[in-house]
């Protein structure tokens, strides 16, 4: 008799027990799209999409960390949503975000969850900083469930910075004559070293494209496009798109042949 984690509702549980436990993606990334839509379709202003968008990021977070997924990440908000959205939406996202920070503590605390991030995090606003500061240090000794938020990320500043990171890092340990690169080197200076390889990357409210989102992570992963919106995106979502993902025949490249680094 198979095991359901506590917690999951009926239809979670039902689908759950179809999926092989044995083939759980171990790095789930999300691009949450379409609170704009959503709204729209409602006639309501877009914040109420974000605010909706909210509460489904509270269910598919609580649902990854009852289903042991060990890393998700969700891209909440691109480096380009800062530079190209009316002032008013960035600040409404930005007291949104620094209220989730706080109110979701118990939901962290009570599902063991380790809070992350990653992003150019110095241009958001100081008491944005200093809430992701608190809420980081307060999840620390959390050993379940990694959640990364992505906030004003953008997949080539990261990968300029990880640039960066190298040279000064060589500059520090004899020079330039001793930088020494390969993929490990990289994945070491991305902002993602603390994370399990990207397999699963999905995006909701059906657009075709990565969007600048974690482009050399997602080498190798499975990706996954929804029509549904964000804001109606669920945990049960979630497991119907992990019973996708183990349909997937995962090649790497060759024929039929076990992952790089042997798993699978
Ligand atoms: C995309 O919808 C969503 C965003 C730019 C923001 C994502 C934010 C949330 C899900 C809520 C806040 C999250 C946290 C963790 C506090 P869109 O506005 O681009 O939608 P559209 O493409 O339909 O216009």
């Amino acid at each position: 008799m198979r095991t359901i984690p506590s917690g999951l509702d009926r239809k979670e549980a039902e689908l759950y027990s179809q999926l092989d436990p044995n083939q759980f993606p171990k790095h789930v990334a999300i691009i949450m799209d379409g609170n704009g839509r959503w709204a729209k379709r409602r006639h309501l202003p877009r914040i109420a999409g974000h605010r909706k968008g909210v509460e489904a990021v509270r269910l598919v977070v609580e649902t990854a960390a009852r289903i042991h997924l060990p890393a998700l990440t969700l891209y909440a908000f691109s480096a380009e949503n800062f530079t190209r959205r009316p002032a008013t939406e960035i600040q409404f996202l930005m007291k949104l975000l620094h209220r989730y920070l706080k109110n979701e503590l118990p939901l962290m605390h009570r599902n063991n969850i380790r809070l992350q991030f990653i992003g150019r995090s110095q241009m958001l606003p100081q008491e944005v900083q200093e809430r992701m500061a608190w809420a980081k240090e307060q999840t620390a000794r959390n050993t379940g469930m990694i959640m990364t938020l992505a906030l004003n990320y953008g997949s080539r500043s990261e990968i300029v910075d990880a640039f960066k990171s190298m040279v000064h890092a060589a500059a520090n340990n004899g020079g330039l004559d001793h930088l020494k690169i390969d993929e490990e080197t990289v994945n070491r200076h991305m902002y993602t070293s603390h994370l399990p390889e990207l397999d699963f990357l999905i995006r909701t409210s059906g657009e075709m494209r990565l969007s600048n989102f974690l482009l050399w992570q997602a080498a190798y992963a499975e990706i996954y496009v929804t029509k549904t919106l964000w804001p109606d995106f669920s945990g049960l979502h979630l497991l119907e798109a992990i019973q996708e993902f183990q349909k997937r025949e995962r090649r790497y490249g060759g024929l039929n042949e076990p992952a790089p680094g042997g798993s699978n």
